[in-house]
């Protein structure tokens, strides 16, 4: 197996989605397009990923910062994809093996696909290979010009194409290995001859075949895969092919989500098996759910949510940064915000944890077995002891716990 490298373009400013923010910072299901990209590099085993940004670099950075195997390179100004890479000049320059080149505005790429790209450029032992998809609406994306006898000849972006060229289906969906070598040689020969004076990276493969190297085209990309994220509309339409992927592996996985088109799940969820997620259930961030749960109809999960077995969740029910030990259950309009539930707890219809005072957020730590009537408001800081009975409409406080000989210890620090 050949040493493999990859390059990720990551520098755009992205005028089409009209935002401040750098767009691979966009979020797909709750991830940014741009970790979708880095994890299928991972997946095919690619060690050093080569991230290109520019506009809003600090941001970009600063959100994947600790990731050992990204070495962040700077584009001063958005040249196009072919000056992108050749800013990777001075990293790369030395190195002999393949370079995976792919964008950061393609958060649908599946590792199978690069797969599938690493095994046909290796068996025709290619200088270098691209994997393309076939739209049915190939409007935006840049078309395979291919010869009489199927060889590929190059790439013309649309805003290049005649209207001959404009009827190709086939299109380019970003996905490309190189012999590193072949890369570097070709993009210093690339110019910026077409409608946007731009530095194309499309215009390097006619380049190598010009040269005489073999340039493959595999057709190996599902056309919902292919789609590059250059707008909000396609944002949001790549965040629902997402989503559908997300709850079809969770039913795969032994989960049942009642009505998938009314559900929405962060794609770092983690849901255990015999869980039932009814309609209506908005589940974001790092969210663990158990086995046999059943959470929903309309049942908020926020971030760091860990459930564990048994729990039940019913409407208007909303969970943040909590723990749930096994069996407890908030049937109605409850909030649970900042606290350590125990076991079989049940937390009784519009009971809630009071987290906040205005200036810090406090926890609430509830014992084993307690029994928290209706309209409960839980003042954090608070521990209330194993086995409590709390009534009906009662404000706890920790004060008021402590003149019943309750437990005195607050667990503010403690998550
Ligand atoms: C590009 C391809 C097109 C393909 C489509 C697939 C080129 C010239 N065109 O078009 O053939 O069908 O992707 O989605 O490559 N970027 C930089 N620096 C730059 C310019 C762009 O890093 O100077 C980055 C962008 O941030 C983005 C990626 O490269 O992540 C692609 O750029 P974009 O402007 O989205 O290209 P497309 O028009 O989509
Ligand atoms: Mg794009």
């Amino acid at each position: 197996m050949a040493d493999r490298a990859a390059v990720i373009l990551a520098a755009g400013i992205s005028s089409r989605m009209n935002t401040m923010m750098p767009k691979v910072l966009h979020e797909v299901c709750g991830r940014p397009m741009l970790a979708y990209v880095l994890d299928a590099c991972r997946q095919v085993g690619v060690r050093k990923t080569y991230v290109v940004v520019g506009f809003s670099a600090e941001q970009v950075k600063e959100r994947f910062g600790g990731s050992a195997d990204i070495e962040w390179v700077i584009q001063e100004k958005q040249l196009g994809t072919a000056h992108a890479v050749l800013c990777c000049k001075e990293q790369l320059k030395d190195f002999r093996g393949e370079t995976l080149v792919l964008c950061g505005d393609g958060p649908l790429i599946r590792s199978l696909t690069l797969t599938t790209l690493i095994e046909k450029h290796e068996a025709e032992q290619a200088a270098a290979t691209l994997a393309t998809a076939v739209l049915d609406d190939p409007t935006g994306y840049g078309r395979i010009v291919r010869d009489a006898y199927g060889n590929m000849q190059g790439i013309v972006e649309h805003s290049d194409c005649t209207k001959e060229l404009l009827a190709i289906k086939e299109v380019n969906p970003s996905y490309y290995l190189f012999n590193n070598q072949v890369l570097f040689e070709a993009l210093e020969r690339v110019k910026p001859d077409n409608v946007k004076q731009e530095y194309y990276l499309t215009d390097v493969l006619s380049g190598i075949i010009r040269t005489g190297h073999k340039v493959v085209a595999v057709t190996a990309v599902r056309s919902e895969e292919a789609m590059g994220v250059n707008s909000r509309r396609q944002l949001s339409d790549a965040s629902k092919i997402m989503q559908r992927r997300i709850q079809q592996e969770l039913m795969e996985n032994g989960v049942t989500i009642v009505d998938p088109d009314n559900t929405w799940i962060d794609a770092r969820a983690k849901i255990g098996q015999d869980t039932v997620i009814e309609p209506f259930t908005y589940i974001h961030g790092v969210v663990e759910i158990g086995q046999n749960c059943r959470i929903g109809p309309f049942a908020y999960l926020r971030d760091g949510s860990v459930l564990k077995n048994d729990v039940v969740l019913g409407v208007y029910t909303e969970i943040k940064n909590s723990s749930l030990a096994d069996g407890v259950r908030a049937r109605h309009h409850s909030y649970i915000g900042d606290a350590t539930v125990g076991r079989n707890v049940n937390v009784g219809a519009g009971s809630i944890t009071a987290n906040y005072d205005g200036q810090k957020v406090s926890r609430t730590n509830i014992g084993n077995d307690c029994y928290i009537g209706s309209g409960a408001i839980l003042i954090a800081p608070l521990v209330i002891k194993d086995g409590s009975h709390i009534a009906a409409g009662t404000v706890v406080s920790q004060e008021s716990v402590n003149e019943l000989g309750g437990e005195a210890k607050s667990d503010v620090s403690e998550r």
